[in-house]
């Protein structure tokens, strides 16, 4: 297994054939579980299905991830943990999990049961070799801080991914569950929502947030900024005390 690469262009080549090689795209997954709080009447629910599979190389993200992953790849012996919203049937944790062996890959979803089933396929293509991911029932629309809590401990996210509900009120909720428990260093990844970004660069200012067509990547602002900030806040207050 390759694990070591000197160029972005290189790390997004191999995130392409890594989901190619666990199966690639899939689509009409049927919904067996939403959330209670999901915002869409049943008939739309039991209509279609959903899509995994199809973030490297169907929506062209490869770049952006290996990108902002590099700094993450090259940092190995740090063991990033990753949290990603979204599983379905886990192509996505299979390849963080040959991206960084040994780490805490964590899973969420509100239905587990797409990633439990598809387990031995990913395992028969060697998936998960150095150690298990972990699943757990998350819902998107629902404060889940103190779940996160008791799921981390000590350990702080590296790299989030959020490939579930793609509603802004989703995102926005899904975030604001798992920021209290960001490392120093960071990157977000938001995926298939457009417009999201300034919401999310409006609530959380201290945090870079890009944004590529439907792909948003958040990472912690530079120290530079974050002190023009503060010193900024100080300032105003300041200069609200001499007027009042
Ligand atoms: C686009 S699929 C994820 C594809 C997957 N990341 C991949 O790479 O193949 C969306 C996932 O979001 C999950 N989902 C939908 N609503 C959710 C919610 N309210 N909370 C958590 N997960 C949710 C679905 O069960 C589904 O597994």
């Amino acid at each position: 297994m390759k694990t070591s690469f000197h160029t972005p262009a290189e790390l997004k080549d191999w995130l392409i054939e890594r989901e190619l090689h666990y199966g690639g795209m899939h689509k009409e997954v049927a919904r067996k579980k939403v959330s209670p709080l999901d915002p869409r009447p049943p008939e739309v629910i039991t209509q279609g299905g959903m899509t995994g599979g199809d973030r490297m190389q169907s929506h062209g993200f490869a770049e952006h991830y290996a990108r902002f992953l590099m700094p993450f790849v090259q940092r190995r012996k740090s063991k990033p943990v990753l949290v990603e919203a979204g599983i379905l049937r886990g192509t996505g944790l299979a390849i963080w999990a040959d991206l960084f062996p040994g780490s805490r890959i964590i899973g969420l979803d509100i239905d587990l049961s797409h990633t439990r089933e598809n387990l031995p396929f990913l395992t028969s293509r060697r998936a998960f070799s150095q150690s298990e991911p972990e699943l757990y029932e998350f819902d998107q629309f629902v404060d889940e801080r103190a779940k996160m809590r008791d799921i981390l401990g000590a350990d702080r996210i590296a790299i989030y991914i959020d490939d579930g509900f793609h509603s802004d009120d989703s995102i926005l909720q899904s975030f604001a569950s798992i920021q209290p428990f960001l490392a120093r260093r960071f990157a977000a990844f938001i995926e298939d929502n457009a417009d999201v970004w300034w919401r999310l660069q409006e609530r959380y200012p201290q945090y870079d947030v890009r944004h590529y067509g439907m792909l948003t990547v958040m990472t912690p602002a530079p120290w530079w900024r974050q002190v023009k900030r503060s010193a900024g806040k100080v300032y105003r207050r300041f200069r609200r005390g001499k007027i009042d």
